[in-house]
């Protein structure tokens, strides 16, 4: 079988900003071995399939996507066209065995501390003549990052990977097992691609791990530095324009960490800090190194050091054990708080994880019951927050088109979505909107004149 003559790939991306990235990055190394992105699967002669593993339902869809990955590699087949297919992400590190069981027509399977191995792989895939999957989990000693070619990311905001794993061992999730232990990446690396990102015209960075305040990154002399000192560092990049870090533990919100929310004008006034449940008893059998007080205490040092800081969360419901009285404190914590954002799941058992092991486990229709009103309220407030926006101007970062002609679409500093009439030139630029709609998940707004 042949391959046409410039070879396509098509990734399909689960799950996290992490994954985001990670996928981006992949293109990156693609991109460098002469293939060309398409986004119309049928005529990738690569198709790939970066995937998340927090829930059961995010597993699931990959198989169906598999499922129909493999009518289109039949199809394809009839006239002559071979479709490699690769998952790569933390399912693989989890289910990999499952994969060759339920999927075996998939060609290789690549966890996501080695997907710099991917380029030599598809060059076996093409020359191999028997099919088998080529399976790769291992936890490398040696940093992926070190291997990947420049991230050549373009458009005004940017993702930046900057710390992976996790030590912190949540009982009911299976991070620390798929993303290993926690890595930070050294300082200047950092510095060098978020110096590369502005040149080629990011005006916002995301930093990211999964612990990402626990970043101790060294830097050129082998000292080991925090994310406050990062953030004072990026910060200094002339051009950049908004910084955020995400996702942060309650339990290392250091006061160097809060202060720079009162010293760094230019990091957003949003911080998604996830406390998982009001409870004292619930976050101790969750392993959590925290408690409500902690948690409050927190937000209330970042409400002092810029009085115009949203938070956002994550919550669980239906932890193992959870009674009504624990779920009341997960709603009074909400209360405290007033979340302007959050995101809300029902408990999903990981085999593996200490959680999914435990005898109390809670009935699907409790945690439904409990969804349904956390979510109510947190709506609520989202709601609440976003119509008090109606009348402010806020600088908005434009970047994508809207619906409409002439419509483009932007992040406001609180990461809502802004609908805005504007020219096209100021796509990928800040202007100035004031707030003129409001609803639970966007705003539109009338952009105000610099001049
Ligand atoms: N069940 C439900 N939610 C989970 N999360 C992680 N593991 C599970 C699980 N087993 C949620 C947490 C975390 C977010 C990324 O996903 O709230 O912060
Ligand atoms: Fe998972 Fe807990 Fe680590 Fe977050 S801190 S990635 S929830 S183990």
């Amino acid at each position: 079988m042949e391959f046409s003559v410039s070879e396509k790939y098509y990734i399909k991306t689960f799950g996290c900003q992490m994954n985001v990235y990670d996928s981006s990055r992949i293109a990156d190394m693609l991109k460098k071995e002469g293939y060309e992105e398409t986004l119309k699967q049928n005529e990738a002669d690569i198709v790939l399939f970066n995937t998340c593993h927090i829930r059961e339902k995010a597993a699931e869809k990959l198989f169906s996507d598999l499922g129909r990955a493999h009518l289109i590699q039949l199809e394809r087949e009839e006239t002559g066209k071979k479709t490699i297919i690769g998952v790569v992400g933390c399912v693989v590190q989890a289910e990999d065995e499952q994969i060759v069981k339920r999927a075996p027509f998939v060609d290789f399977a690549v966890g996501p501390l080695m997907y710099h191995t991917i380029p030599d792989i598809l060059r076996r895939v093409k020359k191999d003549k028997k099919h088998q999957c080529e399976i790769k989990t291992d936890f490398p000693a040696i940093s992926k990052f070190d291997y990947l070619p420049e991230n050549t990311a373009k458009g005004a905001c940017s993702f930046l990977a900057i710390q992976e794993g996790c030590n912190n061992f949540c009982t009911y999730c299976v991070v620390p097992y798929t993303r290993g232990a926690e890595y930070s990446r050294p300082i200047k690396e950092v510095l060098e691609e978020a110096r590369r990102l502005v040149k080629t015209g990011t005006l916002e960075i995301n930093l990211l791990g999964q612990n990402v305040n626990s970043y101790h990154g060294e830097d050129e002399n082998g000292q080991e530095r925090d994310l406050a000192y990062l953030l004072h560092k990026i910060a200094e990049i002339d051009g950049l324009k908004r910084i955020r870090y995400t996702t942060s533990y309650p339990a290392d919100m250091s006061d160097n960490l809060i202060a720079c929310h009162k010293d760094i004008e230019i990091l957003m006034p949003y911080l998604h800090l996830p406390v998982q449940s009001g409870s004292d008893r619930i976050l101790k059998a969750m392993n959590r190194r925290h408690n409500s007080s902690d948690y409050l205490r927190a937000v209330e040092k970042l409400k002092i050091a810029n009085p115009m800081i949203g938070m956002s969360s994550d919550f669980i419901v239906g932890f193992p054990g959870e009674t009504d009285e624990d779920f009341q404190k997960t709603l009074d914590i909400v209360n405290e708080v007033k979340y302007i954002q959050a995101f809300s799941f029902k408990y999903s058992r990981r085999a593996g994880t200490p959680a999914a092991v435990m005898d109390n486990q809670v009935e699907e229709k409790v945690k439904k019951e409990r969804l349904d009103i956390l979510q109510t309220l947190l709506f609520d407030y989202q709601t609440k927050f976003n119509q008090n926006c109606i009348g402010k101007v806020m600088p908005v970062l434009l970047e994508q088109k809207g619906r409409h002609k002439g419509q483009l679409i932007g992040r406001t500093p609180y990461m809502q979505n802004l609908h805005v009439e504007t020219k096209s030139d100021n796509m990928n630029k800040i202007i100035n909107v004031e707030v003129v709609e409001s609803t639970t998940n966007s705003l539109s707004g009338k952009e105000i004149s610099n001049g």
